[in-house]
């Protein structure tokens, strides 16, 4: 085999290759974490088709995830290779994406639909196949002289056979009859890496061809098991081109399902074999090769069998499985007959790359052209340990006529026979329950029309409004507009500010160079540290025993508190937190002992020996209700009041009260944390690098565990693959006890956590409860507000008091309420402790308060934007902590907003298509957005390149002579942590005063030689004995808060938006996509449009995420399920919104910021909820329609699951309810 991987492909020492250029140049990496995976994503396509389509290219990325970009700059490079960039080149129904407006309105001005290109194409290398690596000729050649024969690769624990006959693997198999045929791993795999799962023998037959045949027959077609699902889908898609359409039916099901079937990287290893064999309880092809009667065709030293794909085998029902020697060679599938129809349904909480919830296939036959059914088959999965077949209804349904009794009978039928127990595993039971139904219908009415188009004269038509069950909601293509500032005529051609930039790390983040601390080569005598943590959520540590672990091979240390006894805790606020727990635990998760091992797998296989015995203790608090049952909350309470909001309750028309819950969220950084420390050997001198935000703050916390003055700590950070605000409290908990291990041990010691780990023991953005009383007037004015914010601070405080107090400050958003009543408390739970996170609790309170203005606006008979606008502050005025505020911009982003998103006609538009569609609706939302920026806060840290482009204006020199190195406690001292909105405010504004030193310290040597060069004046400094190293220092902004007095200036200046997103779902499944959002920002001056727009893009699409998608789920014992991608699902290329529109403000000036810029880094996370109360509206509309009054209560992620359960129908009715109270539910409502 011959790997190539990002760095083979190009370099900055030789030639970088077309993809990794473009990507760069387009802007599409941040961090620059997920880039070599989509360089070679897209470099993949490229080889297969070197003019791809736009459908071939979001194929081809559907597999890759990025938390920065948002995805659109990477969709840009990509279609600089499609034939004609810029359009989807399918026009559909004779019109492309760039013609055909939602609802049919032309959706964008015509003069604004060439936005000015954030990159320069003409620059771009060409991409000529015919200089592609080609497969090196002497593996060839050596493999041609190979015999051909079994190999057999062995290791300490387990042996790899890898015959290259059927003869030889059928000899294997017979052998090691427990072993299992591996094809493309990526079922066992995970079984060995996340189950634990060991098996001494495995047998490879990846090189036998009699495993990929692909045999027509004159009634079916039978592929090898060995086959790919990538090629599967290739072969099918041929061959329903060549035979006629009725013959086809069971291909085009398995052929919907191959689109959305994990991402490509997954579909070109797994095996047909693979997947039948793995028996999947949620796989997607078992269900519909179940239903269109498969054959299996087994083999074995004994002879050949042919087995039925039906029920029992799905079940492993030993009796109609494999025996333990033979193997699938292949499977047969039937070609369909007249009158028969098969479908194929799934849901799943993101439209691709997301294991299905429920998913289904279904067949029917009718024999002839009366409509009554003679044979009937349907299949569900994810709904029990495995593919469920409801056999007994199918049964009692021959012989019926397919018209709405016989569905009603089958709803009621199927609902009895697949039974859901209101605990099974995996949650959302009505949902799945619904679904069951929901299909059900689905199939019903696919059918009914396919009948009536066979036969009109005597199929009734399908009412109008029912048409829209059929069709699944598509994802158009991408295009997107960006309108922004014009760099100022008067500004110097060589100076770089208020141009796009490229990252200035972005061509090795695309060749793979860019080092991250995982990359570092290992130190000599390196030692892996991992952390054994609590399984249980509230208990009393009875023992720990060490000695299985500890004579397990490679094993150095095994540290516990008592190690570390004296420096076993930290302050951060005012108490302290410890390190490793004592006597108790308060959380799963929490760091009990660390292991260290001479490699990593060493350390992790004695982890697991770690022998802890609990005792559990009462109380378990989880949920924010039971913290407040418990009374158990961090102090001291906040609270802010404005104006006297008891009268003015007194004064109103209407009262309304309410509440709205919103979940957390996982930072889901694409590095996870990592840190190396390696003691130098002298004086107690400690290097440590580490994927930090506050490299001072580690620096700290290192220093006064190893109790050493923190000038002998240096803390390095080169790059930070992602943070969000989640590296740098537990960061500095496990940046200690490494440290402790490095200094005990005096070696150097890395500690990267696994993906798993890091979301089990980090925590992340504090789920919220908003409860809320306004006094409003009939015409939409709120008068008086009361309101009061709970948030899930989790085990210790971090900075969940920060979070609450930030959120209080922020929770007016863009609106004047002239009385005001907030008060916050932040529970103290047995959770993972939440911390900072992008937004800092903006997101959560902003939403309440939207929540709360759209309750009132129905209540008023108002539409939630006119309420918005009343409410919305004027020009000059006062937040209610008393700092002015000055609301122009505010103002025109809205208006700009609703004029670029051609709102009202939208909304008619979204009116008429949901009076025309009874089971798809259509929302439209438009939410302001005023972010206040000055207080430190952590949050993102992207925005450090513009430090670049102010050396290159300060020192006016080019930017290529600048060169920008990763920071350190050795350069920069006491540097602020890199977070929040301010981070390139910050360091642009001491890089401003450090340049100006500089520039003072030359001015008298240019000035004698203007015609010099910059080495010139560098060698007359030297000569001169003028030193050329300055620093530059920003102390932040000035800001004060008085609680107690409620007033204060806490910011230094607000960032003012406003989005508008309109959608579209599925009532019977609960699918959505977003159809188009439109964005306004205010963002001053731009130093970097390209940064600017990457931040509000990325910072959106991570909103939308965490307003839609991301759900956490725990066990009632506080374990947290959702530990990886498979279960936690953040968007995908394949959420983010067909269409997408940013304007920025023209420039304005803000005397304070660098170059009147503003940080952007946070504030747009929030706009993501213009996608939440887009939903919500379509919900509304769905209710509205189905005669349900009263206020919809939508929690936040407004998942599939919710939007279908609150649009409730006949099949939601349907569905059994479990008493409350009757069963233990999987899942904690956290
Ligand atoms: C990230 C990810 C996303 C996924 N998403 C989806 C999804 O959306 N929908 C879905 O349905 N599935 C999904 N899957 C599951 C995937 O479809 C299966 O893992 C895959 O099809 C298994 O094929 P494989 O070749 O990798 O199997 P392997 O892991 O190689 O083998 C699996 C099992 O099959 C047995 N086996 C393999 N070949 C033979 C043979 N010829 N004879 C006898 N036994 C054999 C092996 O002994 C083993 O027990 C996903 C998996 C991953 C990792
Ligand atoms: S740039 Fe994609 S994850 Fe950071």
């Amino acid at each position: 085999a011959a790997v190539t991987t990002v760095e083979g492909i190009g370099s900055t020492k030789t030639r970088i290759h077309p993809v990794q250029e473009r990507i760069a140049k387009c802007h599409g990496t941040q961090c620059g974490f997920c880039t070599p995976g989509m360089v070679m994503s897209i470099y993949t396509l490229l080889r297969n088709h070197p003019e791809p389509t736009m459908d071939q290219l979001t194929d081809a990325l559907s597999g890759n995830l990025c938390r920065c970009t948002g995805y659109r700059p990477i969709i840009d490079a990509c279609k600089t290779f499609c034939k004609s960039s810029g359009c989807c080149q399918s026009k559909e129904n004779g019109i492309c994406c760039l013609d055909q407006g939602i609802n049919g309105l032309p959706e964008f001005e015509e003069g604004n639909k060439t936005s000015p290109k954030l990159f320069s194409e003409e620059e771009f290398l060409p991409l000529d196949p015919a200089q592609e690596l080609i497969f090196p000729p002497k593996l060839m050649i050596m493999a041609e002289k190979q015999p051909q024969k079994t190999r057999v690769f062995g290791g300490e624990r387990m042996t790899w056979i890898s015959p290259v006959t059927l003869q030889g693997l059928l000899e294997a198999k017979f052998k090691y009859p427990q072993a299992p045929v591996v094809m493309g791993n990526t079922s066992v795999g995970p079984e060995v890496k996340f189950k634990g799962v060991f098996h001494p023998v495995i047998i490879s037959p990846d090189r036998i061809e009699e495993l990929s045949v692909v045999n027509h027959a004159h009634d079916e077609l039978t592929l090898g098991a060995g086959l790919s699902l990538a090629q599967v889908k290739n072969i099918l898609a041929d061959v329903v081109q060549k035979l006629p359409e009725e013959k086809t039916q069971i291909y085009h099901a398995l052929l919907k399902h191959l689109g959305t079937l994990a991402g490509s990287q997954i579909r070109n290893m797994a095996s047909l074999g693979g997947h039948v064999m793995s028996r999947h309880l949620d796989s997607d092809l078992n269900p519909l090769l179940a239903v269109g009667n498969c054959t299996l065709n087994l083999l074995s030293k004994e002879g050949e069998r042919q087995i039925p794909l039906n029920e029992q085998f799905l079940s492993k029902c030993p009796d109609a499985d494999l025996k333990p020697q033979e193997i699938l060679i292949s499977v047969s599938i039937p070609y369909s007959r007249k009158w028969e129809f098969v479908s194929a349904f799934r849901q799943a909480q993101r439209q691709q790359n997301a294991l299905a919830i429920v998913n289904s296939g279904m067949r029917v036959f009718f024999g002839e052209g009366d409509g009554v059914i003679r044979e009937l088959s349907i299949f569900y999965g994810g709904v029990g340990a495995t593919t469920i077949c409801a056999k007994n209804s199918c049964q009692k349904l021959i012989g019926r006529p397919w018209n709405e009794e016989m569905l009603d009978t089958a709803c009621r039928l199927v609902l009895d026979e697949v039974w859901l127990p209101g605990s099974a595993p995996g949650g959302k039971v009505e949902f799945k329950r619904t679904l069951i139904v929901s299909f059900l219908f689905k199939f019903y009415l696919e059918v009914s029309q396919i009948l009536k188009r066979m036969d009109p004269v005597h199929y009734p038509s399908l009412a109008d409004e029912y048409e829209s069950a059929l069709e699944d909601l598509q994802s158009r293509h991408h295009w997107n507009t960006i309108k922004y500032q014009n760099v100022d005529p008067e500004q110097l051609p060589r100076d770089p500010v208020g141009h796009p930039i490229m990252h200035l790390s972005g061509v090795k983040h695309a060749t793979g160079e860019a080092i991250y601390c995982d990359d570092m080569p290992a130190v000599d005598r390196e030692l892996f540290l991992t952390f054994v943590t609590s399984s249980r959520a509230h208990a009393k540590i009875v023992s720990i025993d060490l000695s299985e672990a500890l004579n397990m091979p490679g094993v150095v240390d095994i540290m516990t508190a008592e190690h570390l006894s004296g420096v076993n805790s930290f302050f951060f606020y005012s108490k302290p937190e410890k390190f490793l727990a004592t006597d108790k635990v308060f959380c799963v998760g929490q760091l009990v002992c660390a292991v260290i091992a001479d490699s990593e797998v060493q350390a992790k296989r004695a982890a697991k020996r770690v022998k802890i015995v609990y005792q559990d203790l009462e109380p378990l608090i989880l949920t924010i209700e039971e913290a407040i049952q418990h009374n158990s909350f961090f102090k001291p309470e906040r609270k802010l009041e404005y104006g006297n909001v008891d009268e003015a309750f007194k004064v109103v028309d209407q009262i309304l009260e309410g509440e709205i819950y919103m979940g957390g969220q996982e930072h889901f950084y694409m590095e996870t944390q990592s840190m190396l420390v390696v003691p130098k050997g002298e004086d107690q001198e400690m290097d440590v690098y580490v994927s930090t935000q506050f490299p001072k703050y580690i620096q700290d916390i290192v220093a006064s565990t190893l109790k050493l003055p923190a000038n002998k700590v240096m803390c390095h950070v080169r790059r930070v693959g992602g943070a969000f605000g989640g590296k740098v409290i537990k960061t500095g908990v496990m940046a200690a006890v490494t440290a402790f291990a490095a200094n005990k041990h005096g070696r150097a010691v890395r500690c990267i956590l696994e993906r798993g780990e890091d979301m089990l023991i980090t925590g992340g953005r504090h789920p919220y409860l908003g409860k809320y009383k306004a006094g409003f007037m009939n015409d939409g004015r709120i008068l008086a507000l009361d309101m009061e914010h709970y948030s899930n601070g989790g085990a210790t405080l971090d900075e969940s008091l920060f979070v609450i107090e930030f959120g209080i400050l922020k929770m007016d958003n863009a609106y004047k309420f002239p009385n005001l009543r907030c008060r916050g408390w932040a529970c103290k739970t047995n959770l993972p402790s939440n911390t900072a996170f992008r937004g800092f609790g903006f997101p959560q309170v902003g939403l309440i308060t939207e929540s709360c203005i759209t309750e009132v606006a129905a209540k008023c008979g108002l539409s939630p934007e006119k309420v918005r606008t009343i409410n919305m502050y004027k020009d000059l005025d006062q937040t209610p902590y008393k700092q002015e505020i000055n609301a122009k911009n505010l103002i025109q982003c809205w208006t700009e907003c609703m004029a670029m998103s051609s709102y009202s006609l939208r909304k008619e538009a979204v009116e008429k298509f949901n009076k025309e569609n009874y089971w798809k609706k259509k929302g439209l939302a438009i939410v302001p957005l005023k972010f206040p920026v000055g207080l430190v806060s952590v949050a993102a840290g992207q925005k450090l390149s513009p430090k670049i482009q102010v050396a290159s204006r300060e020192l006016r020199m080019p930017m290529s002579n600048i060169h920008l190195r990763g920071t350190s406690t050795e350069t920069v001292p006491n540097a602020n942590i890199s977070g929040g909105s301010v981070v390139a405010d910050l360091n642009g504004l001491a890089v401003k005063d450090a340049c100006q030193t500089l520039l003072k310290r030359l001015e008298p040597i240019i000035n004698k030689n203007p015609g010099g060069t910059w080495k010139d004046w560098a060698q007359t400094a030297f000569d001169e004995s003028i030193s050329l190293s300055a620093v530059g220092y920003f102390r932040g902004y000035e800001s004060d808060m008085n609680w107690e007095e409620g007033e204060g200036h806490p910011f230094e200046y607000f960032v003012y938006g406003a989005a508008c997103s309109e959608v579209e779902i599925d009532c019977l499944t609960g699918a959505h996509k977003n159809l188009r959002t439109d964005i306004v920002m205010d963002v001053g001056c731009s130093i970097n449009p390209a940064l600017d727009v990457g931040q509000i893009e990325g910072a959106f699409i991570q909103g939308m995420g965490l307003y839609t998608t991301e759900e956490l789920d725990y066990s009632p014992q506080g374990l947290l399920y959702t530990r990886g991608p498979s279960q936690y699902k953040i968007p995908a290329i394949c959420d983010i919104p067909t269409e997408l529109h940013i304007s920025f403000l023209p420039p304005s000036q803000n005397s304070n910021t660098l170059y009147s810029s503003k940080g952007l880094g946070e504030s747009a996370l929030f706009l993501g909820c213009s996608v939440f109360f887009a939903l919500r509206d379509a919900v509304s509309a769905a209710r509205q329609e189905r005669g349900l009054s009263g206020p919809v209560r939508l929690s936040s992620p407004l998942t599939p699951e919710k939007i279908r359960m609150a649009c409730e129908d006949k099949f939601t009715k349907m569905i059994p309810r479990d008493e409350p109270g009757s069963y233990v539910p999987w899942n904690a409502p956290i």
